[in-house]
């Protein structure tokens, strides 16, 4: 029997995420409001992106857009290639478990597992063995820095940790695209701090998408970029100096 044909282009053709026109709205009753209005956007692979703009903009309906989790009314969203818009449920479902990884404000943890467990579970949807998931769990645990605490249930762990925990479940996946919504906003000043340092990591050490909506202004300089949303569209578009620039800048 021949292999399923691959949902994704392999990394490195072309940007990772495409946005061509695309336009959202929702109706509840007789009030239509429309969040996206001909929106387009290019994102490369392997960068940190930040979606930052007032609330209620459509960040959050952007990002579910982007992974695959809800359809547009009209335009076109190209992920890793691959035309969101032509595949079925089932299909969409296969491409978000094998390419991406979601990281939410909430952590959305359960709370009767400890960390090392919410990590290990997606990937025994994704058919790796015990072994190897309890290998790539406990990775992607040292990775953030949770190590000494990956017995512990959510319960039992702070805000930044569980958000921590949140991550390394994403990252276990090995996804080439990490969503992250509003992934600092729970969280002090330090535990957010910690949170950006990790993403950036993730970008830079393991070549993975990262499109992180927030208005956290702590993230700007940790981002390779930063698309300003307002009224449905992209309205600006900039690469921010890198904080290390900035303070030799400063001391100059
Ligand atoms: N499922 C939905 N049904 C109806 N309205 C929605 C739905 N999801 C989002 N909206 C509306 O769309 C607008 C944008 O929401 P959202 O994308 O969550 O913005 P943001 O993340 O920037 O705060 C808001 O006015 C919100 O009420
Ligand atoms: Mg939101």
């Amino acid at each position: 029997m021949s292999a399923p044909a691959p949902l994704a282009a392999p990394r490195g053709t072309g940007p990772a995420l495409c946005a061509e026109a695309i336009s959202k709205g929702f109706t509840s009753g007789k009030l239509r409001t429309q969040v996206l209005d001909g929106l387009s956007l290019s994102i490369d692979t392997g960068e940190l992106t930040l979606i930052s703009g007032p609330s209620g903009c459509g960040k959050s309906t952007l990002l579910a857009i982007l992974s695959g989790l809800q359809p547009v009314d009209s335009g076109c969203v190209t992920a890793l290639g691959c035309d969101l818009g032509t595949l079925d449920d089932q299909a969409l479902e296969r491409f978000r478990l094998l390419h991406t990884g979601f990281v939410f404000q909430g952590f959305n943890l359960f709370p009767a597992l400890d960390a090392l467990e919410q990590v290990e579970l997606p990937l025994h949807y994704l058919g790796l063995s015990r072994r190897q998931a309890r290998e790539r769990a406990t990775q992607s645990l040292d990775e953030v820095g949770m190590t000494p605490r990956m017995h512990l249930r959510p319960g039992e762990l702070s805000g930044g940790e569980k958000q921590r925990v949140a991550i390394a479940r994403a990252l276990a996946k090995h996804p080439d695209l990490l969503f992250a919504d509003e992934p600092t906003s729970a969280l002090d000043a330090a535990n957010g701090q910690v949170i950006i340092d990790i993403l950036h990591r993730i970008a830079r050490g393991h070549g993975t998408t990262v499109l992180c909506v927030s208005h956290d202004p702590r993230l700007v300089h940790h981002a390779d970029r930063v698309l300003s949303m307002e009224d449905g569209r992209i309205l600006s578009d900039r690469r921010p100096a890198p904080p290390a620039l900035l303070s030799r800048g400063a001391t100059a």
